[in-house]
Parts: C-alpha cells; sequence; structure tokens
C-alpha cells in the first residue's frame, strides 16, 4: 500500500515522476504528493485524491528539476488530508514512505515531547529523526534512525545538502533500485518506470545513494555491497486499457491469455509429492482459490487438504511441520499477513511453495519453492486474470496437464463471449436490490465466495455467499422479495439438491439466477439462466467465475462507481 517513486536524471524528471505515479495509483489514491529539488532549493506539492488532482494543480506551477520523489497514498496513520499527503519534511529532509512505523508514538515521545507536528502521520517522525541524526553524513542519518524504527518501511529521502544524490532505505516494504536509459530510480514496483535496464532489490535494513553517474548500495553497517540484479520481469500482458473504459474490463478479457501462460509455464514437477497434509494460506480471492484447490487436493488426490485466511492463521500457532506442505497464494506477493504466515510456517518446518504473480516479491523470495503465475501487470483493484491464473496452477498441481485443462483458455473466451452482453442486461436488475446472495455447494460454493467478493468490492452492495444447504440455517430470513439469489450449478451429481434450495428462496420471493454448465441449464429452473461451456466439475469454477466478475462489473456501472479504484481499498495490502 501507497506507491513511492524518485528519480536522478540528466534532464527535468516531473514527467516521470508523475507518469510513474500514475502506474502506482493502484498502490493506493487517498492523495498524491511530489517533491523536488529546483534552483530554489527542495520544492512539494501536494493533493487530496488521484493523480489527476496533483496534476491539476501543478498544471499552472509545475516545479522543474532533474531530483525528484513521488507518493501516491493508501492512509494508515491519519486521515486524508492535504498535511498527512506525503512527501514530509522537517529541517533539512523530506521524504516519502510506504509500510508502517509501529513505534511512531514511542519514538515521538523518546525524541520529539512536546514539538510541532504538522501531520499526524508515522512519516512525519522519520523525517524529523533524519533530521535530528544528521551531522552532516546522510548515510550515517539514515542508519541511526533505521536502528530506532521497528515495523516496515520503503523511503525515498531528499536531504537539501545533496542536491545530486537521492537516497533510499528500506526493510519489509518492498523498493527496487532502477536504472534505465535516461536516469536511476527507485520504485515501490518496477513497472512504475519505463524502460528498465536493471532492477535490483534493496533488502532489510540496506539503503542507497543514487547519483546521475552511479548507484551504491549499503548495508545497515554502512559498508557498501555488490548486488545481482532480478532477471525476471512482470511479463507483458497489455498495460493499457486495450480500448476498454476500466482496465477490470481489460483484463476480464485477458483471462484466456493470462491462463494459457500460466498453464505454459508451470514446471512438469510433482510438487505435491510426499505432502502428507496441504495447508493453503492467503488472503481476499487469492484465499477463495485456495479453497478450490484444497478441494481438488482432497477428492482428486485424497491428501488431507484445507485452505485458512492468512491473518487468522499467523496466529492461531497452527498444528504444522515437517510433512505439511504449506502454500502461500498472493497476486503481489507482498501481502502482510500472507508473508509473516509463510515465515511462520517456515520456523515450524513446513514445505513451503508460493503461487506468486510478481516475480522478484518477498513472498516469492522467501519462499522454498515458487511458481509464478503469468498473469501480467494487474492494474485493477479487484482481481480477475491474477485470480484465474492462481486456479490454473492448482489445476496443474492436483490434475496434471490433462488435455482438458489444456482447452481451459478456450472455454474462458467462450464464457465471456457468450454471458457479456446478458451479465449488462442482469446487472441492470441487480442494482436496485439492496442484498444479493451467491449459493452453491462444494467448488460451486467455492467459486460463489469468489464471485459475492468481487459484487461487493466494486459495486458497494451488500452480497454474501453461503453453501447452499446452509442458507436455511439462519440466513434464509434475509432474502426478501424480489433479492437476487445467484446460484452455481456446475456438478450434476449435487445438481438436485441445490435446485431445492434455489425452490426455497423462490418461495420466499426471491429473483433467482442461475449460472449453469451449458449441459445441466435445462435441468435447473430460475427466474434467468447464464451457461457457461461443459468443461467438468473440476475445472468449473474457473468459467462459472466469468459471468460473475461480468455482472459484479456492469453492476458498479450501472451505479457510477469508481471501478478500477473502488473506495478504501488498495492492490496490495501490506499492513496486517
Ligand atoms: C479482491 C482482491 C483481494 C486480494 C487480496 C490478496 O479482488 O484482489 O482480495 O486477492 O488482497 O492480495 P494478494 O493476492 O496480492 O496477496
Amino acid at each position: 500500500m501507497c506507491g513511492i517513486i524518485g528519480e536522478i536524471g540528466k534532464v527535468n524528471v516531473m514527467g516521470d515522476i508523475l507518469e510513474g505515479l500514475k502506474k502506482l495509483e493502484y498502490r493506493g489514491y487517498d492523495s498524491a504528493g511530489v517533491a523536488v529539488f529546483t534552483d530554489a532549493g527542495v520544492r512539494r506539492v501536494r493533493a487530496v485524491g488521484s493523480i489527476a488532482a496533483l496534476e491539476e494543480k501543478l498544471r499552472n506551477d509545475a516545479p522543474a528539476g532533474t531530483l525528484a520523489i513521488g507518493h501516491s497514498r493508501w492512509a494508515t496513520n491519519g486521515k486524508v488530508t492535504e498535511a498527512n499527503a506525503h512527501p514530509h519534511r522537517a529541517g533539512k529532509f523530506t521524504a516519502v514512505h510506504n509500510g508502517i512505523i509501529e513505534n511512531a508514538a514511542a519514538l515521538k515521545a523518546e525524541y520529539f515531547a512536546g514539538a510541532a507536528f504538522e501531520s499526524e502521520t508515522d512519516t512525519e517522525v522519520v523525517v524529523k529523526l533524519l533530521d535530528r541524526f544528521y551531522t552532516g553524513d546522510v548515510g550515517e542519518a539514515i542508519r541511526r534512525t533505521e536502528a530506532v524504527l521497528t515495523g516496515s518501511w520503503a523511503l525515498g529521502i531528499l536531504c537539501d545538502d545533496c542536491p545530486g544524490t537521492l537516497f533510499a532505505a528500506a526493510s519489509g516494504s518492498p523498493l527496487l533500485v532502477i536504472e534505465t536509459g535516461n536516469g536511476r530510480c527507485i520504485a515501490s514496483d518496477a513497472g512504475a518506470v519505463q524502460d528498465p535496464v536493471s532492477v535490483t532489490k534493496l533488502e532489510n535494513r540496506e539503503y542507497a545513494a543514487l547519483t546521475a553517474n552511479a548507484v551504491t548500495i549499503y548495508n545497515e553497517k554502512g559498508e557498501p555491497v555488490q548486488k545481482a540484479p532480478l532477471t525476471a520481469t512482470a511479463g507483458a500482458l497489455t498495460l493499457d486499457k486495450g480500448g476498454y473504459e476500466h482496465y477490470m474490463m481489460s483484463e476480464i478479457m485477458q483471462q484466456p491469455e493470462a491462463v494459457r501462460r500460466t498453464l505454459a509455464a508451470v514446471p512438469d514437477e510433482d510438487y505435491i509429492r510426499d505432502a502428507r497434509e496441504i495447508v493453503i494460506v492467503a488472503c481476499g480471492s487469492a484465499y477463495h482459490t485456495g479453497l478450490v484447490g484444497a478441494r481438488l487436493f482432497e477428492s482428486v488426490r485424497r491428501i488431507r487438504a484445507h485452505a485458512e485466511i492468512a491473518s487468522e492463521f499467523r496466529y492461531a500457532d497452527p498444528l504444522i511441520g515437517p510433512g505439511t506442505l504449506c502454500i502461500f497464494v498472493s497476486q503481489s506477493g507482498e501481502t502482510a499477513d500472507t508473508l509473516a504466515a509463510l515465515r511462520l510456517a517456515k520456523e515450524k518446518g513446513a514445505r513451503t511453495l508460493a503461487i506468486v504473480n510478481v516475480p522478484g516479491s518477498a513472498i516469492a523470495t522467501e519462499s522454498d519453492e515458487v511458481i509464478l503465475t503469468r498473469a501480467g501487470r494487474e492494474i485493477a483493484v479487484a482481481t480477475t486474470k491474477a485470480y484465474s491464473a492462481q486456479l490454473a496452477v492448482f489445476y496443474c498441481l492436483a490434475l496434471g496437464k490433462t488435455e482438458a485443462l489444456g482447452r481451459l483458455p478456450e472455454a474462458i473466451y467462450t464464457a465471456i463471449a457468450e454471458n457479456d452482453e446478458k451479465c449488462r442486461r442482469v446487472a441492470e436488475r441487480i442494482a436496485g436490490c439492496r442484498n444479493i446472495f451467491f449459493i452453491g455447494r462444494l467448488l460451486d460454493n467455492a467459486v460463489s465466495q469468489e464471485g459475492s467478493l468481487k459484487m461487493k468490492e466494486i459495486s458497494y452492495l451488500n452480497s454474501q455467499a453461503y453453501a447452499a444447504g446452509e442458507l436455511k440455517h439462519g440466513t434464509i430470513s434475509l432474502v426478501e422479495p424480489g433479492a437476487p439469489v445467484i446460484a452455481t450449478v456446475t456438478d450434476e451429481t449435487i445438481l438436485t439438491k441445490t435446485a431445492s434450495n434455489l425452490h426455497e428462496v423462490k418461495a420466499r420471493g426471491a429473483f433467482t439466477i442461475v449460472i449453469a454448465a451449458k449441459h445441466l441449464a435445462d435441468k435447473i429452473e430460475a427466474d434467468l439462466t447464464l451457461t457457461v461451456p461443459d468443461v467438468g466439475p473440476l475445472l468449473a469454477p474457473s468459467v462459472a467465475v466469468v459471468p460473475m466478475q461480468l455482472m459484479s462489473y456492469y453492476t458498479a456501472k450501472a451505479l457510477g462507481c469508481e471501478i478500477d479504484k473502488p473506495r478504501n481499498l488498495a492492490k496490495s495490502v501490506t499492513v496486517e
């Protein structure tokens, strides 16, 4: 959460900084700001809201310089105000920060009791510390500051005395040092920088000094270190909207390709060999793919398996150890709870395998083994193509690369083509409702969890997913006349059971929608039926999720919601 960028070049870097911030906006969009070294010293410009608001402010008064830093914020400490927007400044230091300083209040009390602060942020404490510890050597000020900080940080730092040097420091939050044809940059994500030539990751408590001619990286003792640049890049599936109005729709459309590339890239290896049991740990949509994965491991491979929410798992003292395979699923590879859960699993001696979309990310790096999904960069906050790519990996792990799996990209394409227009029309009906319910059994339930999250995340309508048989144990009291109940039915063996549950809600006035495998469509009654290709019950989540994504998208659109950047959210969740 929060995106940071900085550049030192030979010509004005402000264009690059603003372009970079737009690419980082997925990490937070509460406010944005820049600081640039001008002939008259460091100038800051900050604005509440998106980068567009910052650009508007810069339109008539655009400071220029060859050294600048920028920030897009997802508020953690302090309200969404201009005073809390980064960069923050104290004495001779100006900085942008991603992360959380957990002991900010204690540091404030110890070092700055009674002092005036212009913001409510933890970052201002860091900048004040840098200034307090500065005696002419910025490296020393960084080391002394980092020595008293606890929490996580990625910092881009300017010092008034050093108009030719961009400083950076990191611990626990991602920060890359990137060389390009034009200059030297720091960024939370390599995608923020045009044409990177080499990308190096700052490890915990390393810091860097970048000048127009050189980059030096230091360890926490202040000794220069030689580091190998990362080789893998995020793998480009289109970064623009591909002619669509929103990234989310463009990314829905990219799913067949994301799955095809992922299937091709998963090594032919039996990763679950020797596992006595499997625990899949993740958050949000990634956790939902784990629900599918766990079911597949149990039903097909007959290995005990379950999925756990990372924020629960990490504090639950889980019963794992040698013999347990822990699989961590994450698009960003940065999610704080998933990363902490991975570290815990390693401590307990479990074997760890990560399924990650961003190469070089913390989770990809720290896991014993990693399988990279090839969804390319995902910009919309609501995941679609990364979810589908993660499912594809679980299929490879549980089923092996079958012929049917090879045909899945084509089936996903058909699911999109055949449902796009229908879902737009269904969405108009859904948009007027207060509560939406998703039901299904087994894998149909697992995918319904994702459908429901997608719906509430971007349309802000209240939506819940339930195991179809569970509804009558309480939740059915919420079903009012006209409430949409969306049942997924892709497995003939349980069709009649879900059909009965649908009758129960119909009897209470619900508006029933079925997402059915094509060959089952005539066997279940509903007010409205959407069909998906017959890929068999095991692979069905990959096609059933498509109409769910489309219905969510069009519902949010009908309600005029900010689809790519839903309120209160950020793409990578680096706080717990
Ligand atoms: C929902 C969504 C989130 C993420 C979750 C985990 O659309 O995208 O629920 O799935 O925050 O993020 P990663 O996969 O980056 O660990």
